[in-house]
């Protein structure tokens, strides 16, 4: 028997969700190429899209959107269990822990009936954004934001995180970023999803595991980690050094590198043609600019091992322009892939075989009890 470390390369679903050529650098979802949805759809029908299996109609799309629209105020009692947690928390682990207490009011938690996922969907996207929203403010010492229904979804948060209403340009590009982050395959975040789905555990619990594994920084985590990294360099002619530094230390390059794509990532790409659409209007960032010089330096040192940037090198530098703040950037890529984590949660119950792999056990046998007064 052999240990697949990590399993990579090994198969553990069918998934007709979405599908990532690593060598192409291709990416899509329900079989659309994610250029197209980025270009064309919006976050709420391209989740709809991931968790139903075929684009909404006009009718049902805006059922859809209702629906998440009347459950984006939170409950009291979850506002109180917000301002109760120690100000210095992690938004990562906020969400982790409030994400199950949502289950609290919701009735239809059972997933071996298909009727109740739809609960836990509109649920979850309606809530989380509010969640995140509103731990920044209590974080800052603000009463937090009411949701304003009249607003996109992806206005609505950005009003809810700043207080005041985003441009059309901000509005437009952040909810192409929620797509790109919508779902990717069988990564950490959503193996996580299935595996505590497969227990036949509530929705609620799977998204609130997977969060805490997108925490991570070789996950979700790195785009924070990419932030301190570029916004720690003082001079543009320091790159080189720096990065040299780091690789001789063994240290990773954060938004650097990935499991299957071994070319550029090709949500990266359009992350940094938004960035250079944005910059073009409202100006340079000198974030932006170390980091397309940090890119090109890191690039020719890595391309021999087939690194290259992913789409947490670019994004944080992105959501920097909107003002969010470096640890709101993983909460941000977290309340995207709610869709993508439901929908392999729903895929993977249809056909559920509980998680349990194997081990190779290479501990010792026959070993006995010593009393603590006698061991060495
Ligand atoms: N910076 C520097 N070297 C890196 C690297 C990075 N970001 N990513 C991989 N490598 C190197 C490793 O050091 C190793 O080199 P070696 O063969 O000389 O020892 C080689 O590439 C293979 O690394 P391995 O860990 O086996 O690759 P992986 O496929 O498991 O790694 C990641 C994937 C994502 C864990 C890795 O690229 C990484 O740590 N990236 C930084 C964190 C990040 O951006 N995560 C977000 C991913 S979307």
């Amino acid at each position: 028997m052999k240990v697949y470390a990590g399993l990579a390369g090994i198969p553990v679903v069918k998934s007709s969700i979405s599908y990532i050529d690593g060598e192409k650098g291709f990416l899509e979802y329900r079989g659309i190429p994610i250029q197209e949805l980025v270009e064309n759809s919006s976050y709420l029908e391209t989740s709809y899209l991931l968790v139903f299996g075929k684009l909404p109609s006009k009718d049902k799309l805006s059922r859809f959107i209702n629906d998440i629209k009347n459950n984006l105020y939170l409950d009291d009692s979850v506002l109180k269990f917000l301002k109760d947690i120690p100000s210095s928390t992690h938004p990562m682990k906020v969400l982790q822990s409030i994400i199950p207490v949502l289950s609290s009011k919701d009735p239809n938690t059972d997933v071996l009936d298909e009727k109740h996922h739809y609960s836990s969907l509109v649920n979850l996207l309606g809530q989380v954004p509010t969640i995140i929203a509103s731990w920044k403010r209590i974080q800052e010492g603000k009463e937090p934001v009411e949701p304003d229904p009249e607003l996109s979804y992806s206005g609505n948060f950005l009003y809810m995180m700043r207080g005041e209403k985003p441009d059309e340009l901000e509005e437009r590009i952040f909810d192409k970023c929620l797509i790109l982050h919508a779902e990717h395959t069988i990564n950490a975040s959503t193996f996580t999803a299935i595996v505590v789905a497969s227990t036949l555990a509530d929705f609620y619990s799977a998204v609130s595991s997977a969060v805490g594994s997108l925490s991570g920084r070789l996950h979700g985590g790195a785009n924070e980690r990419v932030f301190y990294m570029l916004s720690a360099i003082k001079d543009i002619d320091d790159i080189p050094a720096i990065i040299d530094k780091k690789l001789k230390n063994k240290e990773r390059i954060m938004g650097f590198g990935h499991r299957v794509y071994k070319t550029y990532d090709p949500r990266a790409k359009l992350i940094k043609q938004m960035l250079q659409e944005i910059s073009s209007i409202k100006g340079d960032s000198k974030l932006l600019k170390v980091a397309m010089e940090f890119e090109k330096v890191a690039t020719q040192r890595l391309k021999e091992k087939r690194i290259y940037p992913n789409i947490d090198f670019y994004s944080g530098v992105l959501y920097s322009l909107f003002g969010i703040p470096p640890a709101f950037y993983t909460p941000v890529f977290a309340m995207a892939r709610i869709s993508g984590w439901i929908a392999h949660c729903k895929e993977y119950i249809k056909e559920n075989k509980l998680f349990r792999p194997t081990q190779i056990y290479d501990g010792g046998h026959n070993i006995h009890y010593i009393p603590p007064e006698k061991r060495g």
